[in-house]
């Protein structure tokens, strides 16, 4: 068992890790950089009425883009989320909080939540909870609690073998995930999501969710941030090791699971290494419906603030 301090201790580690590019891949990259679009000279196309909305469980949006799940759990953090959930309001699009682990049994994280759900309007917040707790027994009726006591829209569960595989304390049993996804589907009223961190889901892992009837996949695909390379470096080791390249490329995880439309009705997002507006196009002409970003927009805050996230004509 993790203590509060630790969990601390580690997510604050983890943000001064990716205020920077040391944990970016080495070698393996989005993929991206092997598409391009063919040009179409005789555009009929009236720019003002392409409408990039979304509709998003039943919520509008305003572009196909979301910002992913990072943070939570301490004063420093929930003020980093109350600068994102403004973000959001502001470009009307969905918010990934961090794990929320730390709230599972606790009510101290209740007014936090309140806060960001205020400060969000009423765009959609999206949940979120490591493959490993999903796994322990009583966790239903702590998750039913947690969907109230932080205003969330749908859950997400990460899974992320690698990385924990890396973590000092790491948590590697994940006997029986699988069943306890369908039990998320089957007990919770809210969409279920699910995610990698960075090392991506390919067609056979997202067949066996999808097929426990799960809303939406999230390919978090390798190119971008790498969470092994985040636990070596921890660890103190360096970007040569063995496995900080580890996963699958964006791209080839789009197009993947791109392939099991025929078979089920779901909502694909790309993430892994999404940077630009040029990614975001490339994902949605592969497959993808939605996309997201994760640590570019935690630079971006760093570096410029609110306003540097959202543009000045308030595109991305
Ligand atoms: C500082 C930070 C903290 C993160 N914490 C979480 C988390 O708590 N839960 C989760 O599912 N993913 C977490 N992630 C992973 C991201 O959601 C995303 O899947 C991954 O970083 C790949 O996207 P990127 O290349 O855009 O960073 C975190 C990412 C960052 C940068």
């Amino acid at each position: 068992m993790t203590s509060d301090d630790e969990l601390i201790k580690r997510k604050q580690e983890h943000l001064d890790l990716c205020a920077s590019d040391a944990v970016a891949f080495r070698e393996t990259t989005t993929g991206f950089e092997h598409y391009s679009f063919l040009h179409y000279a005789l555009s009929e196309v009236n720019i003002d009425e392409i409408d990039l909305s979304f509709n998003f469980f039943g919520k509008v949006i305003g572009l196909p883009f979301y910002i992913s799940c990072m943070t939570g759990g301490t004063d420093e953090t929930v003020n980093i989320n109350l600068k994102l959930a403004r973000v959001a309001k502001e470009l009307k699009i969905p918010l990934g909080l961090g794990s929320q682990r730390y709230a599972l049994d606790s009510d101290r994280f209740n007014s936090h939540f309140d806060l960001i759900r205020e400060a969000s309007g009423d765009i959609p917040l999206i949940g979120n909870i490591g493959a490993a707790q999903v796994v322990e027994a009583g966790i239903i009726k702590k998750l039913s609690r947690l969907i109230k006591i932080s205003h969330i829209h749908a859950l997400t569960v990460h899974l992320n073998p690698a990385q924990e595989l890396f973590q000092k304390g790491g948590e590697t049993n994940f006997k029986g995930l699988l069943t306890a996804i369908a039990n998320l589907k089957k007990e919770l009223n809210v969409p279920i999501f699910v995610k990698e961190v960075g090392s991506g889901i390919d067609e056979k892992v997202a067949d066996e969710l999808l097929w426990t009837g799960v809303d939406m996949i999230d390919v978090a695909g390798a190119g971008g941030t790498s969470w092994s390379g985040v636990e070596i470096l921890r660890n103190g080791g360096d970007n040569q090791h063995d496995f900080w390249d580890w996963g699958m490329p964006t791209t080839y995880c789009i197009r993947r699971v791109n392939s099991l439309r025929a078979s089920y009705n779901f909502l694909l997002t790309a993430s892994g290494g999404i940077n630009s507006g040029m990614d975001i196009a490339k994902s949605l002409a592969l497959g993808a419906d939605l996309t997201a970003s994760a640590r570019k927009i935690l630079r971006e805050l760093h570096k410029n603030g609110e306003p540097g996230v959202v543009l000045r004509d308030g595109r991305l």
